[in-house]
């Protein structure tokens, strides 16, 4: 893990735990050889209730550590951790204010270590990265916001969704996300894989259909080409299908004489509509 310092208000909010971590353990903001949290991070410290609530979390501060191994290794090779402690003041003020605080590993949302506190998905992914060529932060946001052309695609869709941060399977210590497909890429009898770099076999981009020109889409290539008409399905498809390429003819509840899709939710959706 990676945390992140600087202005920016939503990263800084958001690394805030790790910050505190960070500080604690004394193992310097890992950004340029930067001693202490960036100016955002202060901002968000000095907060007072982004504080309370970070050393509140004392628990999900534990869970963070243990859940990290990376950050356990500092924590152990960390000479430093009282000076930290000691070059902390608000934060000793702010324990000492609540001696009886609770361990809570709840207290740590689901944005806290990837994404944002309204949706978990990446960007940002694990490490901080935003950047789509980054393979925790890929496709994601093509396949989840709102689209005009094809039905919403849930998480569940790719990998399991944890109910709660500490939840077996979830923080597994590889730092990589299970890749485990659901109903709707598997239709058909469809067998989707994951290399690691793209998706083969999947429903969703035409394993089962004919004619589609990449039906493997490459998931940190991100600039509209996998995405074409034509990729994943011809039109019409070449096997099985009437050779007529005005589709509202017949698939009239799906798509208008213009190609505009008259009900998104219906394409891409596991089944065929008319
Ligand atoms: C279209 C498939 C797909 C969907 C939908 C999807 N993900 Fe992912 N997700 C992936 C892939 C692929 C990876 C990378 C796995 C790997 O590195 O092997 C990943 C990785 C992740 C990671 C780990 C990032 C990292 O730093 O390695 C998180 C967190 C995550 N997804 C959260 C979500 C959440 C939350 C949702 C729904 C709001 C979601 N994903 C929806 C495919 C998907
Ligand atoms: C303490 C940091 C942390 C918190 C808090 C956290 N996650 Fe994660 N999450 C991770 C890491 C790290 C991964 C990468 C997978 C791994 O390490 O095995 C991950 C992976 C995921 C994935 C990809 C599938 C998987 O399990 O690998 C999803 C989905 C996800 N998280 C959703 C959530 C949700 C929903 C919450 C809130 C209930 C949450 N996360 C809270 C660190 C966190
Ligand atoms: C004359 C009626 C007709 C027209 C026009 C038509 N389709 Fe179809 N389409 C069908 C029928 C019937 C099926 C179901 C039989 C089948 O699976 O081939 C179907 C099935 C499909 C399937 C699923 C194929 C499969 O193998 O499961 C796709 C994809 C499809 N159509 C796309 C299109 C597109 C894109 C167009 C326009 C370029 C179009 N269709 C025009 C009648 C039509
Ligand atoms: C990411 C893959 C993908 C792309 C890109 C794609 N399709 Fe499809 N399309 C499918 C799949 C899968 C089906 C099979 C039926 C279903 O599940 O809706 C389908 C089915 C259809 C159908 C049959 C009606 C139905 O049931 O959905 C039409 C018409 C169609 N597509 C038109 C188009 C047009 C026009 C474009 C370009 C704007 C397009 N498709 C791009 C995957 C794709």
């Amino acid at each position: 893990m990676r945390v992140i310092h600087g202005g920016n208000e939503r990263a800084a909010r958001r690394a805030l735990p790790l910050a505190v971590v960070t500080a604690l353990a004394g193992l310097g903001s890992g950004c340029g050889g930067e001693e202490t949290p960036g100016p955002g991070t202060d901002a968000a410290t000095d907060a007072a209730p982004g504080v309370d609530a970070a050393v509140d979390a004392a628990p999900g501060l534990d869970a963070t550590v243990d859940a990290a191994p990376g950050l356990d290794a500092g924590v152990d090779a960390a000479p430093g951790l009282d000076a930290g402690v000691d070059a902390a003041p608000e934060l000793d003020a702010a324990v000492d204010a609540a001696p009886d605080a609770e361990p809570d590993a709840a207290v740590l949302t689901c944005g806290s270590c990837h994404g944002t506190e309204t949706d978990p998905a990446p960007p940002p992914d694990t490490t901080g990265e935003t950047a789509t060529t980054a393979r925790g932060v890929g496709a994601h946001q093509s396949h989840l916001e709102p689209a005009d052309w094809h039905a919403d695609v849930p998480c569940s869709e790719c990998h399991v969704v944890p109910a709660a941060v500490e939840s077996p399977g979830h923080i597994d210590g590889d730092g990589v996300a299970e890749v485990t497909f659901g109903d709707r890429a598997t239709e058909e009898g469809a067998t989707p894989a994951w290399s690691g770099v793209s998706c083969s076999g999947a429903y969703c981009h035409g394993a089962t259909l004919s004619g589609g020109t990449m039906t493997a889409p490459v998931w940190t290539m991100v600039d509209g080409t996998q995405v074409a008409c034509g990729t994943c399905h011809s039109l019409p498809p070449t096997e099985d299908h009437p050779a007529l390429d005005q589709c509202y003819l017949c698939h009239d509840s799906v798509i208008d004489e213009t190609l505009e899709f008259v009900d998104p939710t219906l394409h891409i959706n596991g089944d065929v509509d008319f």
